[in-house]
């Protein structure tokens, strides 16, 4: 079978760098590994095979997104796995965070992955073939106090993802959202602001960012154990890739609470809800 082709993007550190590393090392991979600092990227240096591409790719920059896609297909000749997963967060109450700082999260988080997708479509619609991996979070489904707004990047992300699942099912092109709890990554830490509340009524949720930051690197998650799994489901479950990978125990089980209490409260409130139409 011909080599996958596969491009991902912030593979510095974290997921990225696990996934980027474990592809590394597999024959039927041609991999395509991007980062902000093309130098981050010494670390496959020691696989490079020839089948390996390290490229410069900050997902706010157009510019690059083109290039990048356009030196892959002339490298490879195709892209059968685009993996979405640059990302930050910020820690911060409601009220309290800072527009511009969160403008620029959904510029990463969302808009780089809409971009990075709608760049890579035309080739997969071309093919016929290809899988869209978005990393989303188990925080896509569930929410936490002082995270609203990643939280929002997050959602659009599983909303823009699953409409265009079906938007592309017919054309053999599948979607997957990596929807992982806490991993031992840099996003606890260095990739996600922090601001302390100020006001005196949020005073109690200054602990629980402190302890978010305090917590980096001490996660339960393990990015090279998603690694493994993000490559199985793709080689090996193409046919039922699932919609939805919760990733790590806190993340399974809090999926699973999230949709048992939805679905006890919508079921509740069926009736109610369905009075409001006009009568047929
Ligand atoms: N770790 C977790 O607990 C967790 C849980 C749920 C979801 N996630 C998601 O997993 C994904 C990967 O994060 P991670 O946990 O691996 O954290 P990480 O170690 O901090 O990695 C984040 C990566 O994104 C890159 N990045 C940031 N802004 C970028 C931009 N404008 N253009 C290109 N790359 C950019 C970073 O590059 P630089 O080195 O240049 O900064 C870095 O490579 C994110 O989407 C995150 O939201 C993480």
């Amino acid at each position: 079978m011909a080599n996958k082709t596969w491009l991902i993007t912030g593979t510095s550190t974290g997921f990225g760098k696990s996934l980027a590393t474990f592809l590394a090392k597999k024959d039927d991979v041609n991999l395509v590994a991007t980062a902000r600092h093309a130098e981050r990227l010494d670390y496959l240096d020691e696989f490079n095979h020839g089948q390996i591409k390290k490229l410069t790719l900050d997902v706010t920059n157009q510019a690059e997104i083109k290039s990048v896609v356009k030196e892959t297909i002339a490298a490879f000749g195709s892209i059968d796995v685009l993996i979405n997963n640059a990302g930050l967060g910020y820690f911060g109450t409601f009220e309290e965070s800072n527009r511009n700082a969160v403008k620029y999260m959904f510029d990463v988080n969302v808009w780089g992955l809409v971009d990075m997708t709608r760049s890579v479509l035309p080739t997969m619609r071309q093919q016929k073939s290809g899988i869209i991996i978005n990393f989303s979070s188990i925080g896509g489904l569930f929410s936490f106090p002082t995270l609203s707004f990643y939280h929002g990047t997050k959602y659009a992300v599983e909303g823009i993802s699953e409409s265009l699942a079906k938007e592309v099912a017919d054309l053999n092109i599948k979607v997957m959202l990596i929807e992982p709890s806490g991993f031992r990554t840099d996003w606890a830490g260095r990739s996600s602001e922090k601001e302390m509340p100020k006001i005196a009524d949020y005073q109690q949720f200054s602990e629980s960012i402190t302890g978010n930051a305090e917590g980096a690197h001490h996660e339960a998650g393990d990015p090279d154990k998603a690694a493994a799994i993000i490559y199985d489901q793709v080689t090996n479950h193409e046919s039922d890739l699932p919609l939805r990978l919760p990733l790590g125990k806190f993340a399974a089980d809090t999926a699973v609470q999230k949709y048992t209490d939805s679905l006890a409260d919508f079921k509740k409130l069926h009736d109610l809800s369905a009075s409001a139409d006009q009568p047929e």
